[in-house]
């Protein structure tokens, strides 16, 4: 990469600057992808970059400490309120001078790791003092997701942003959504004969996107409870990977193009039903509220009101606290209709798109169990580390190289975000019960009544 840039993230203490952020600054500078650079960290408390790069380290297996030795050398710790004006003259002039120092272009990204309610007071800051001087499409500005509390606080937030920077200059992160997995769903339906004509409404039963965690919501108590699932989870990477699988095929995966076909997903989306949770144990974690009503857990029904998808439920399901952790699509192809089917019972064929841990994509079909006239399903299984190796990039890796590039496909637009949050609004107003299910669990026991319901299946 030619680019010279500074890289400034703002909440460099947090669980995200350590945990990925300066791991994936890490990996760009082992690959040489990354050389004539500065990182600024950026917090309220009073820290340095040796100290946050120890901790970093940990997340790093096997590092090589000449590496982050360079990161070191070339990096500066700022401490700063976002909600202090005056601060930002401060953090301006240490911007200047580091990069003086290391005769950098001006080339800036701001990383807004932190809660959307800071977002406002930090665009504003840095134009105000000139930080944020927009020259072509520069600085960058990434800002984590989610992106608002609800409707009306995210168009608000686009409103500000917009009318200090240009979208083109905006990158809303997911990081579910990394190029990679845009292009490896969208090349998968797309360019398969078996696929592309199924891929409807006369074919497919329903579809299902699981994101389980085993893990709770750990430290970020405080968050979570003000968040919960479905600001956290289903607004944000659900729908993301949803839009994917229910999009028509866009010209090229550059560009508009992808950001477009997924807007006619967003605006057409239909949210019918939702079965909320909460694991036993939430209101005594650290940072939550102990009369807390937020859900940890959710299942919704949704449908696609487009023609490829009239009828078809798309089934999401996601929590903390669960029995696995896995983030899998499951497509459900429906029955076949033939004479052989009524002596030869066949269950449906699924394709299965594995998200996390053993990536890649399953086939399940009918084959015959030998000795019997009877089929059963198997599974024709590619795993992309068995054929392409360990060493593709990390999400966060990836997107940041998408950032200095200037490649916004993989990010989020401003007119999906809104459309998006308009889908869930009436069911972040409703009053609906919150089950409570136990740790290890497979979610509130009610979630079997509520699949009876809306006759789904889940897929395990
Ligand atoms: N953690 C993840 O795995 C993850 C994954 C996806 C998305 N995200 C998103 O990324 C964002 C950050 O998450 P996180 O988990 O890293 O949060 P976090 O651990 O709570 O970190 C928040 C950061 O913001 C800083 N901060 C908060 N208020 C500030 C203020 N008034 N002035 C200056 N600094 C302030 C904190 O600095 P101090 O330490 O100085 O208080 C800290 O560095 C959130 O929007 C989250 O939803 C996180």
């Amino acid at each position: 990469m030619k680019e010279s840039v500074t890289l400034i993230i703002m909440g460099v203490t947090g669980d995200l600057a350590k945990r990925k952020l300066l791991p994936a600054i890490y990996s760009l500078v082992t690959k040489k992808k990354l050389k004539n650079f500065a990182v600024i960290g950026v917090s309220r408390s009073e820290n340095s970059m040796s100290s946050i790069i120890g901790e970093s380290k940990k997340f790093v297996k096997g590092s090589n400490q000449k590496v982050w030795n360079k990161i070191g050398k070339r990096s500066e710790y700022i401490k700063l309120n976002f909600e202090d004006s005056e601060g930002y003259k401060v953090f301006g002039k240490g911007c200047l001078s580091l990069e003086k120092r290391f005769r950098l272009s001006g080339k800036r990204i701001f990383y807004l790791a932190t809660l959307p309610e800071h977002f406002p007071a930090i665009v504003k800051n840095l134009k105000e003092v000139e930080m944020g001087k927009n020259k072509e499409d520069w600085p960058k500005l990434v800002f984590e997701k989610p992106f608002g509390y609800d409707l009306s606080s995210a168009r608000k937030l686009n409103k500000t942003i917009l009318s200090l920077f240009k979208e083109r200059q905006i990158y809303r992160i997911d990081h579910y959504l990394g190029k990679e997995l845009v292009a490896n769903i969208s090349l998968l339906r797309f360019t398969n004969r078996i696929f592309e004509p199924l891929w409807c409404k006369d074919h497919i039963e329903n579809v299902q996107i699981i994101l389980n965690e085993e893990l709770t919501i750990g430290s970020r108590g405080e968050f979570y409870d003000k968040y919960g699932v479905l600001r956290d989870m289903v607004q944000s990477h659900i729908f993301q990977l949803l839009s994917l699988i229910a999009m028509e095929s866009p010209e090229k995966i550059e560009g508009e193009f992808v950001r477009d076909k997924k807007l006619e997903v967003f605006k057409n989306l239909n949210v019918k039903d939702v079965l909320l949770g909460q694991y036993e144990s939430f209101k005594s974690e650290s940072g939550v509220a102990a009369n807390s009503t937020t859900p940890t857990f959710a299942a919704l029904k949704v449908f696609v009101d487009t023609p490829r998808w009239k009828g078809v439920p798309f089934f999401l399901k996601t929590g903390k606290a669960l029995n696995e952790t896995k983030a899998v699509i499951y497509i459900k192809f429906k029955e076949v209709s033939c004479l052989l089917s009524k002596t030869c019972p066949s269950d449906t064929n699924y394709l299965i798109i594995n998200l996390r841990t053993n990536e890649g994509v399953a086939l399940e079909v009918n084959t015959k169990i030998p000795g019997k006239n009877e089929v059963e399903p198997v599974k024709l299984d590619f795993r992309i580390k068995n054929k392409y190796g360990p060493n593709t990039p990390e999400a966060y890796e990836s997107l940041i190289e998408d950032i200095i590039a200037g490649n916004q496909y993989a990010f989020v637009r401003n007119d999906s975000i809104e459309y998006c949050w308009q889908a869930l609004e009436p069911w972040l107003k409703k009053k609906i019960s919150i089950h409570r299910y136990k740790k290890g669990s497979k979610g509130p026991k009610e979630l079997n009544k509520w699949s009876e319901k809306n006759k789904i299946g889940w897929r395990s």
